[in-house]
């Protein structure tokens, strides 16, 4: 179950939250603290929070995770409670407010509440991190009301005016900002709390949820947020491709599958040497039962036929002359999700057969995702259709999986290349592994 609350600065948000999730035995998501989190490091690092591409980088490179007791860590180390500092609270709607940094964290907080479900906490939970949240609350208070309460919190009474002051400042730049601003969701149950105690909150919460209201239905996600709506399923067009490559890959090249049973469930990275362009269809009929998604270069799209089966069967396209770090996002979000996806790491076709040089960015994603990466070997497309050629011969095609790989193991790359190796030497000898699928 998810649920989302959501409500301006100091409107008890994170209070109700906490004990709400405490109450239903869910996991408490503090979106708030993953800004505040990208924040300190951007201050650390004597970043300028206006910087957006630089901010971004920050959000894509540091590890942000959940203790057991839902308090932020950073890289391991925790976050508390240097991100509450007055230095940070200062800067953290600038940072919040650039897409860069929303567009990493966002996917993130998706697939922490993927896992066992959770109580949201944060502006645009309601909006745009959990559109069809089970249950949505957006809680408000005047901006005294809140001044007061954060300055007895604080042991400061007579601090409220200034507080006052900060709060309605907070206020104007998370509501007027383009990217996901502070907005009350039309299907969330407001509360006004002004003359409520936070626990006479929670038990109005609970009430609702526990009676079982009427669950709010989802308004459309924002435009921005659909490039990252990665959700991918064995759609209309995946299958019907899937049948034809079955009967192909089954008659055409009485293609072999051995040890399928390396590809764990859940989030799995694939990394695959490359020989051709049956080499994607290939991997996806030896896992035929889950959905399979590819990294593949933005040039093959440009062919309206390819094109179109690309963004229906769920693949990332990639820009190679950059380093494209939308498309690591997204591989990353696919990831994070539970889907299996798949790299070429010699990032194009062998030209001659034998195996090229492996670019270490492709395991980033995995390492990124903290899922594990199955190496994969593929023998029999180069002579089967070996780049130049117009159309593809019948043959043989065979692919063996290896055992998983930690992808924080430093020789990573090359343990997949190793591995990736020797399952080719035993494919050209025969004495591979268990056969799955013929
Ligand atoms: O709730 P908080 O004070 O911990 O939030 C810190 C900042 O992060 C605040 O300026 C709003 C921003 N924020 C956001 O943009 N989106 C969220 N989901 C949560 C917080």
């Amino acid at each position: 179950m998810i649920i989302a609350i959501d409500g301006p600065a100091a409107s008890g948000k994170s209070t109700v939250a906490r004990a709400l999730a405490t109450e239903l035995g869910l996991p408490f998501l503090d979106t708030g603290a993953m800004y505040r989190a990208v924040t300190l490091v951007v201050l650390r690092r004597g970043i300028d929070p206006a910087d957006g591409p630089a901010c971004g980088g920050v959000a894509d490179e540091i590890e942000l995770d959940f203790d057991a007791g839902s308090r932020i860590t950073i890289d391991g180390e925790p976050g508390e409670p240097a991100i509450r500092s007055q230095e940070v609270t200062a800067h953290v709607s600038a940072v919040a407010a650039h897409s860069s940094v929303r567009a990493t964290i966002v996917p993130h907080q998706r697939a922490i509440a993927a896992g066992g479900g959770a109580v949201a906490e944060g502006r645009d939970t309601t909006t745009v991190v959990f559109p069809s949240a089970d249950f949505k609350f957006f809680l408000v208070a005047t901006p005294r009301t809140r001044a007061e309460r954060r300055a007895r919190e604080e042991g400061r009474l007579e601090a409220a005016d200034e507080y006052e002051k900060d709060l309605e400042h907070r206020d104007a730049l998370d509501s007027s900002r383009a990217d996901s601003p502070l907005r009350e969701a039309e299907d969330a149950r407001r509360i006004e709390t002004d003359a409520m105690r936070p626990d006479e909150v929670v038990a109005r919460m609970l009430a609702i949820v526990r009676g079982g209201g009427e669950p709010p239905q989802p308004p459309a996600p924002a435009v921005e947020e659909r490039a990252f709506d990665v959700r991918v399923e064995r759609g209309l067009t995946y299958r019907f491709l899937m049948f034809w490559v079955h009967l192909g890959y089954t008659w055409i090249w009485r293609m072999r599958a051995y040890d399928t049973g390396h590809v764990p469930s859940g989030g799995v990275l694939i990394v695959s040497n490359h020989q051709s362009y049956l080499d994607i269809p290939l991997i996806a009929e030896a896992l035929r039962k889950r959905h399979v998604g590819f990294v593949a270069r933005a040039s093959l799209a440009k062919s309206r036929v390819l094109g179109f089966i690309m963004r229906h069967c769920g693949s990332v396209l990639i820009d190679r002359g950059r380093g494209d770090h939308r498309a690591l996002r997204e591989t990353v979000a696919h990831l994070r999700q539970g889907d299996a996806m798949t790299i070429f790491p010699e990032g194009t076709r062998t030209r001659d057969g034998s195996i090229g040089k492996f670019q270490g960015g492709a395991l980033l994603a995995a390492r990124r995702a903290r899922v594990p990466i199955v190496p994969c070997a593929i023998r029999g497309s180069f002579t089967a259709w070996p780049p130049g050629r117009k159309l593809p011969r019948a043959g043989r095609l065979e692919l063996a999986f290896g055992a998983p790989i930690d992808p924080r193991a430093k020789d990573a790359l090359e343990q997949c290349r190793a591995v990736i190796e020797e399952r080719l030497a035993q494919l050209e000898a025969g004495t591979v592994g268990s056969l799955v699928g013929e």
